[in-house]
């Protein structure tokens, strides 16, 4: 990755966190975009913008001209029973997960299309597209859409930028944070996995690294299933 531009929406937490990381490590120029400011000590080596996806294009002055990677991470745990669902929680969902992704694609794109080795965009679903869960609806609905659109823009934008999409289990990160808030239900997530464990940060980050690389340049249009076996696997004998 050294060398290459790579732009992370919702780096300063949790996946988009440990992703930059990783990708400075390896030589990465890393920009950053989110709501809220991040300390420069946070992440040594990446540069900062502010951008709230959920309004209005990506402000592109202080980007390269040339970018090789997009990662879209922000997105939403709202887990309610369908009575308790509004349709502007829906609207809310849908604008977070789907539109700032549509967003920061078309705001790049053109950047993204002058990069002489091609260039790479990871999105994030949700294990519960493919898996039915109780109280996903909103969720589902949205990350059921950012598979579509992962589909799409694979077809559209070939072969020049390749589209791919994590959608991952349960991982340990600020927005699940509720879902994992005692003893109890951290155990009663693992068991619930095949692999007997929540995800993490890194393994997530690990995959959306890969994504960006040259070494994955024949994956396009897929979704990954980074899930500890969820929506494959049943261990009952
Ligand atoms: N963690 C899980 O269990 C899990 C499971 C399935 C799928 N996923 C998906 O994985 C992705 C990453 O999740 P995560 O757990 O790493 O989330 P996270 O820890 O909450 O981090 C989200 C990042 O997105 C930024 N962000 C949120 N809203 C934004 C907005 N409107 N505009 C710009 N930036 C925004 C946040 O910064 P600011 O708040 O400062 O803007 C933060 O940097 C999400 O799409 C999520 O749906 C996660």
């Amino acid at each position: 990755m050294k060398d290459q531009n790579i732009v992370v929406i919702g780096g300063t937490s949790g996946i988009g966190l440990a992703l930059c990381r990783m990708l400075t490590e390896s030589g990465a120029r890393v920009f950053v975009g989110s709501r809220t400011a991040m300390e420069a000590e946070k992440l040594p080596g990446a540069e900062y913008f502010p951008w709230d996806a959920g309004q209005g294009d990506m402000p592109l002055d202080t980007l390269p001209e040339t970018v090789q990677g997009l990662v879209y991470c922000p997105g939403t745990i709202r887990l309610r029973p369908i009575s308790r669902l509004t349709d502007n929680d829906f609207l809310e969902d849908f604008n977070i997960n789907v539109m700032g992704a549509v967003r920061a694609v078309r705001s790049l794109l053109t950047r993204m299309k002058k990069s002489s080795s091609g260039g790479s965009v990871v999105l994030f679903s949700t294990v519960a597209v493919q898996t039915g869960m109780p109280f996903h609806a909103s969720v589902a609905s949205a990350k059921g859409a950012i598979e579509g659109l992962t589909r799409a823009l694979s077809a559209e934008l070939a072969p020049r930028i390749r589209v791919n999409a994590i959608a991952p289990s349960l991982t340990d990160t600020p927005l699940a944070a509720q879902l994992l808030s005692s003893e109890d239900k951290r155990k009663a997530a693992e068991e619930r996995h095949p692999m007997k464990q929540v995800g993490s940060a890194e393994q997530m980050a690990h995959t959306a690294a890969y994504l960006l690389d040259e070494r994955s340049g024949w994956i396009t249009g897929q979704i990954l299933h980074v899930d500890g076996g969820m929506s494959a696997v049943r261990t009952f004998r």
